[in-house]
């Protein structure tokens, strides 16, 4: 009996031998699988698209939704960041060949264009650019006023590291001009903000901590660089790309001697480690990269600690990782203290560890060694024992470094293949998947995570997008220093935007005394865009924060334009969808002349009371 059941088995392992290897056969249904979905997360990402987009009816031409889900979350606007990323891959799936694309960017380029000269809460475009630190607007580009976490500093970077991407594919595309009159004016105007406000604190991409952001300072200082070289191809002036080893130097200030500390300059009790630091390594890949720079690759010894330290909290955090050993890929998010939605894996986070094993693999090659250091050391034990602290050169295919790239591969697969499973049959992407049973959950159809399935897919099939001059970085100066460029800003024009000038605006506090139940809030609403425009939806939310017994004061600070007269009415928010409670009473302001001190209304309700549904 025994030997021949050992017969059986021997003969069937030859014959799947014979076959495929195991592991090939895998890959191979991994490679089929990617291909699959790889177009229903490119057609994913398109259907978020204005105006023809058909899972996002009412959205403008070029802004790109977040998500259709309207309720719990509501991701129906259109964030700076998500749509920066999202272009970032349309224009390099364009330079790869798939030219039907085209008109998405060029609808983003106007949309753009327009969009940085809206007035927001963050402040106004002119004179100093602070509103292009908004992160979300209206999907048909209007402002947002409601209470957020603003001004977010990653948005200018992304969308002019996505317009350069762009200029550069025109430039090699004998159309230098255009990139120069229509494309630049656009991305001048970012990398002024980058410029100027590198240095001040914002929130991070996670839109929940006041502080220095890893993901944001990595691609502020790639724009700079980047931008830097555009403008030398384009024969312009970058007004704030001398920032940029100032940045890099404040950059190396985020590793701890064990991994990146996603969020600094903030006390908010976690430990630092944070998804923030592999999407961040991702968006600076540069295939021409050295390992050793400071720009932190994917390939560089502290990424690669970090991703050690971060991927093995993930580990023990969610219970569908419960079992997977040290070196195999589990599924991954935003940061293991994260409660948001469940506090859930991330497919966009999952996709970007296999991305990023897959950058760090095509760096290696493309330098043909691999030096393992201290740093790396504990990276590379979970995947190839025998490492030691050494350079290995590249050679034939069964030499170490051939094992090595091997096993790293196998585990940036073992990633996506994670991914695989818990996608459903149809491969729509929500946001998140349950930590308990993997089932899809939060926004769905988020169209960051088919941006971010496709660029995994890109770089798991060799496609890499062109160098953006990492190695003529400058290197950062011994002594950081916290320094500051004044931007210039000016509409593109020729890109579409009004022709607007500087308005010059008053800070108006609204103060109104109003009792109100827990759960009840009050807006201020008005004729003017600042205050909603009588739009209940864009209304401005006051805040209850010197709320007390003897004075049940609520309070929102707004900027309005200088000289304008204002009608606004306060209105009560209930606490289960019973309707909007309004002020029977007109009010009127008149804001003061440019230059004077601003004003303080000194309000009482007026108007029926509200009263809790109890629900
Ligand atoms: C909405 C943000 O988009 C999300 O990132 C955050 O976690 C939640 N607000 C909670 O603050
Ligand atoms: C919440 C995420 O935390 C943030 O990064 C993203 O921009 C928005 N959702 C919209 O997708």
């Amino acid at each position: 009996m025994h030997f021949t059941q050992s017969i059986v088995g021997l003969v069937s392992l030859l014959i799947s031998q014979s076959v495929a290897a195991p592991s090939d056969l895998r890959s191979r249904d991994l490679t089929s699988f990617i291909a699959a979905e790889r177009a229903i997360a490119l057609q994913g990402a398109l259907d978020n698209i204005g105006p023809n987009g058909s899972a996002v009816p009412g959205a403008g031409a070029g802004f790109v939704v977040a998500s259709p889900s309207k309720v719990n979350p509501d991701y129906f606007y259109t964030w700076s960041r998500d749509s920066a990323l999202t272009l970032k891959m349309l224009i390099d799936e364009f330079i790869f060949g798939n030219t039907a694309l085209l008109p998405y960017i060029w609808d983003y380029v106007h949309a753009q264009a327009k969009l940085q000269t809206v007035s927001n809460p963050s402040g106004t475009f002119l004179p100093q650019g602070l509103g292009l630190g908004e992160p979300k607007f209206q999907v048909d580009g209007t402002r947002f006023n409601g209470a957020w976490g603003r001004p977010q500093r990653d948005g200018p970077a992304l969308r002019a590291i996505a317009l350069m991407s762009f200029s550069n594919w025109l430039i090699n595309n004998d159309q230098k001009s255009t990139a120069k009159t229509i494309i630049w004016p656009i991305i001048a105007n970012d990398l002024s903000y980058v410029g100027q406000y590198w240095n001040q604190t914002g929130f991070d991409l996670w839109e929940e901590t006041l502080g220095s952001s890893f993901f944001t300072i990595q691609n502020q200082h790639r724009s700079l660089v980047e931008g830097a070289q555009l403008a030398d191809a384009l024969g312009v002036t970058c007004t704030g790309c001398d920032q940029a080893p100032e940045v890099l130097c404040f950059l190396q200030s985020f590793w701890n001697g064990e991994f990146i500390v996603s969020n600094i300059n903030v006390n908010n009790g976690r430990t630092g480690l944070d998804g923030n630091s592999i999407l961040g390594s991702i968006a600076i890949f540069d295939i021409n990269a050295y390992c050793d720079s400071p720009t932190i690759q994917p390939c560089n010894s502290k990424a690669l600690a970090n991703f050690k330290v971060l991927i093995d909290t993930f580990r023990t955090t969610y219970s569908i990782n419960s079992g997977i050993p040290e070196g195999q890929g589990v599924a991954v998010g935003r940061y293991a203290e994260d409660t948001y939605q469940g506090g859930n894996p991330w497919y966009l986070i999952t996709t970007a560890a296999a991305e990023f094993l897959y950058d760090a693999v095509a760096q290696w090659k493309a330098r043909h060694n691999l030096i393992v250091d201290e740093t790396s050391l504990a990276f590379f034990k979970d995947l190839y024992p025998a490492v030691t602290v050494r350079q290995y050169n590249s050679g034939n295919a069964n030499s170490p470094f051939a094992q090595i790239m091997n096993a790293v591969t196998a585990y940036a697969d073992s990633f996506a293949a994670l991914a695989e499973k818990y996608i459903p049959a149809d491969g729509h992407l929500a946001e998140q998947f349950n930590r308990d049973t993997g089932v899809p959950l939060s926004a769905n159809d988020l169209t960051w995570s088919y941006a971010a399935f496709v660029t995994m897919s890109q770089r798991r099939a060799g496609q890499y997008p062109a160098s953006w001059g990492s190695r003529d970085a400058a290197a950062p100066p011994g002594t950081c220093a916290g320094t500051s460029t004044q931007g210039v800003y000016a509409p593109a024009t020729a890109a579409g935007a009004p022709n607007v000038t500087a308005t010059c605006q008053i800070e108006v506090v609204f103060n109104v005394n109003a009792t109100t139940y827990y759960g009840e809030n009050i807006y201020v609403i008005g004729n003017t865009d600042d205050l909603g425009a009588w739009n209940i939806d864009n209304s401005l939310p006051l805040g209850a924060g010197g709320y007390t017994a003897e004075r049940p004061l609520w309070s929102a600070t707004a900027y309005l334009n200088a000289g304008e007269s204002v009608n606004y009415v306060y209105v009560r928010q209930e606490n289960c969808n019973q309707p909007y409670i309004y002020e029977t009473v007109n009010r009127t302001l008149t804001v003061p002349a440019c230059g004077s001190a601003g004003i303080t209304t000194n309000d009482a309700w007026t108007g029926p009371l509200g009263t809790s549904g109890n629900c």
